[in-house]
């Protein structure tokens, strides 16, 4: 199976040109490689610059609602339309501005009705895993976002992110074992409550060209969700590189 290779450029760079740049020459390059599917995931006004290129998309985030009067949302119906393939809910930069597990149920409810295929973000903090939580709280963000209704869906896909917070953006990255045990609790705490779910869990938080190996190495790691160094030319190429060699 393919590694899926997610570049989430948060909210970089500032123009359409630089955007085009950076996903021209990843684009080329992932073009050539026949393991590893490359998904880039601009803020929402570059998605056209992706798409017309003829590559996949992520959008950061979309509203719960297909469309009324939610101004300055962003509508899974009208991603769709556009071409958009993925979508990311429930990032951990969201949740810290006040995004509840609810509201993330309600998106992922969304995009599924949509056709779009959710990354579903989860991930303890430095203090919870100091605690010893992180399985609990694991097991509450899948259960309250999966909740009582994804039993009742036949046949969808997910990508479940496994971004422990303590990770993203500080250059600690987790050990890939302890991600690749932390993945295999996410699994089969999904299968709980989704019998036939088509699933796979990426890791994402401080991947770099010189760690991601150790991680797509490991049994339950598909792929990874990529942060800072999707914006750096030469290091994410190496990146897609080094996924289509595991
Ligand atoms: P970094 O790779 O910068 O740690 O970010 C990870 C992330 O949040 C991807 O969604």
């Amino acid at each position: 199976m393919k590694k899926l290779v997610i570049a989430n450029f948060k909210m970089n760079p500032a123009t359409a040109g630089e955007t085009s740049d950076l996903v021209r020459s990843y684009g080329e390059k992932a073009k050539a490689l026949e393991k590893v599917e490359f998904v880039a995931a601009p803020p929402f006004i570059f998605l056209l610059e992706i798409l017309n290129k003829g590559l996949e998309v992520a959008a950061q985030d979309c509203f719960y609602e297909d469309s009324g009067a939610y101004t300055g949302e962003i509508s899974p119906l009208a991603l769709q339309k556009l071409g958009v393939q993925y979508v990311i809910i429930g990032h951990s930069e969201r949740r810290r501005m006040g995004e509840t597990d609810e509201i993330i149920g309600k998106k992922l409810q969304a995009a599924i009705r949509n056709g779009l295929i959710p990354v579903l973000c989860v991930g303890e903090t430095q203090a919870e895993k100091e605690a010893g939580q992180r399985e609990a709280v694991l097991k509450q963000q899948l259960s309250q976002a999966l909740g009582n209704w994804a039993s009742a869906i036949r046949d969808f896909q997910l990508v479940v992110a496994y971004e422990p917070i303590w990770a993203i953006g500080t250059g600690l990255a987790c050990e890939p074992d302890e991600a690749n045990r932390a993945m295999e609790f996410i699994l089969n705490e999904t299968k709980k409550i989704i019998k036939d779910v088509k699933m796979i869990i990426i890791y994402g938080g401080s991947v770099d060209a010189n760690n991601l190996k150790g991680f797509l190495v490991k049994p339950n790691i598909s792929g990874a969700l990529v942060g800072g160094a999707s914006l750096k030319k030469e290091e994410f190429a190496k990146i897609l590189e080094i996924a289509n060699s595991v």
